[in-house]
């Protein structure tokens, strides 16, 4: 089982999209998923068609000790999501439980998910107490990268997060993919070019393309292989899949 934090504190870069349908592009390959709403704008939850205040959610498990698998619920077959609940945000209010306050997360899922072939964690636009949660439940991250002129700003403060969570003994290895690639644009395949340079052999090779129905399909509650499964953005995350499993890199 692997379980993969999509993260990156930069806000709209993709994270969301592509938690679904990385998500669904994986159970396509018959792989089984879950995926954890650890945002609490919820997203996640609405993009896979459920109501994320009408039920228990990880907000419950990390501030009242729920256990995560009641939590559960199976979205598609081989599918399943932990909404965020209405009141994920609360967390960071929460004053109790000390130095273990980071680690409720990764408590809460020890033993839980064996029968699944990958977790995918959804992460909040922060660097906050829910993304440290985030941080010392995997030893993988995957930071989508939008190709715009502030992209790489910002990826200094995240990287060193991680060098200070090796520090601690928590080895965390990051892939990065492109997201809202626009190829008649210069500047996305100059980002991309740079990040080849500083993080060789960890750009995963397919770009995820600007694409309308990549921006429509949330809005129906339906992932991009329910709502246009011969468009690009379908084939470019059904590729980004098999990149992960892989580790197929440009
Ligand atoms: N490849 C794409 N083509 C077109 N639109 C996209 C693409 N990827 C994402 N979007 C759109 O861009 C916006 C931001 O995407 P998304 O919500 O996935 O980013 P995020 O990083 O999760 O944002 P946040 O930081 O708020 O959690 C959304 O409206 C989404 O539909
Ligand atoms: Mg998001």
């Amino acid at each position: 089982m692997r379980t993969i934090a999509v993260i990156n504190q930069k806000g709209g870069v993709g994270k969301t999209t592509t938690t679904a349908n990385l998500a669904h592009g994986l159970v396509l390959e018959q792989h089984k998923v879950t995926v954890i709403d650890l945002d609490p704008q919820g997203h996640l939850s609405t993009s896979l068609g459920v109501e994320n205040t009408q039920q228990p959610g990880l907000d419950s498990v990390l501030l009242h000790d729920r256990p995560i698998e009641e939590c559960v619920r199976e979205v598609r077959p081989g599918l399943s999501l932990v909404p965020a609940g209405p009141h994920l945000g609360d967390i960071e209010h929460h004053a109790m439980r000390g130095v273990k306050r980071g680690t409720l997360l990764r408590d809460a899922m020890v033993n839980k998910f064996q029968d699944q072939d990958y977790v995918l964690i959804d992460c909040p636009p922060a660097s906050n107490l829910l993304v440290i949660n985030a941080l010392f439940s995997t030893h993988e991250a995957l930071i989508p990268i939008a190709g715009d002129y502030l992209s790489l700003q910002g990826l200094s403060y995240l990287i060193g997060t991680f060098k200070n969570f090796e520090k601690l003994g928590h080895r965390i290895s990051e892939s990065f993919v492109m997201t809202r690639f626009n190829t008649r644009r210069r500047l996305p395949q100059q980002v991309m070019d740079t990040l080849k340079q500083y993080f060789p052999n960890r750009v995963l090779a397919t770009r995820i393309r600007e694409a309308a129905a990549l921006a429509e399909c949330p809005s129906f509650g339906k992932t991009i292989f329910e709502y246009r499964k011969k468009s690009n953005g379908a084939y470019d995350y059904q590729s980004l899949a098999l990149d992960l499993a892989y580790g197929r890199t440009s």
